[in-house]
């Protein structure tokens, strides 16, 4: 059976204790570690640049998960492979030649991603196949936490996971992700599920991944 792999977005925690914050959800079982990077023109928000994820690097061994809301990306993706990212994820709406940034983005060492926003098709990545590691399902509109779950998402994740066959690509979900939606994600075929508020929202890191993890795989095993 596949594994899901769980990426808790930093975003969700207190910035003041930010290394503090990653030593706590890798020791909490976390796969990955999701780090949003927002510019406050691609989304309305601003958040992480590469100096902040090289202070992080040090505190974990895990994947940094690297999640760039920026417009341009390209002129940026040296500096946040040279940070310490481990998968790099741009979104296709981010600028003109994806292909060119994932071939910069594996040219870099890195594992490439595309992000799909709510209302860009699947078919956004189906010339890019065999050019990516990972295609990340947004399911809320990008550039805030704590946003509620779009139920129209499945349906492009079960497209993706069509178009994907048998490539080694991860899907990823990131937006409105706890227990109950993680069910649905998963049986649609999400791998990767990102989850700030649900992750961070009481300071019991351990459950909240572990109450995810088996909601994702309880509803992968039924499908
Ligand atoms: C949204 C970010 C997400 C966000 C998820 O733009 O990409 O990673 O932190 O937060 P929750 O899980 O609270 O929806
Ligand atoms: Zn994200």
């Amino acid at each position: 059976m596949r594994k899901t792999l769980i990426s808790p977005s930093i975003l969700s925690a207190d910035f003041a204790r930010l290394g503090e914050e990653v030593r706590a959800i890798d020791a909490a079982g976390c796969d990955w570690v999701h780090v949003d990077v927002m510019d406050g023109h691609f989304v309305p928000n601003i958040t992480i640049g590469p100096g902040v994820v090289a202070a992080i690097r040090p505190h974990t061994h895990k994947p940094l998960d690297v999640h760039l809301m920026i417009a341009p990306a390209d002129s940026y993706l040296e500096a946040f492979a040279k940070a310490g990212s481990d998968i790099i994820t741009v979104h296709a709406e981010a600028g003109p030649h994806l292909d060119r940034s994932l071939q910069v983005i594996r040219g870099l060492g890195k594992k490439a991603g595309v992000a799909l926003n709510p209302s860009t098709p699947a078919g956004a990545v189906a010339h890019v196949l065999d050019n990516v590691d990972l295609i990340l399902v947004m399911t809320v509109n990008p550039g805030f936490g704590g946003q509620s779950f779009i139920g129209a998402m499945t349906d492009k994740i079960r497209q993706v996971k069509a178009m994907i066959g048998d490539r080694p690509i991860h899907i990823e979900v990131d937006g409105g992700i706890n227990a109950q939606t993680a069910a649905l994600v998963s049986a649609a075929g999400a791998d990767v599920l990102v989850a700030g508020s649900a992750v961070f929202k009481d300071g019991r890191y351990q459950d909240n991944i572990a109450g995810i993890r088996s909601a994702a795989d309880a509803a992968a095993r039924a499908t």
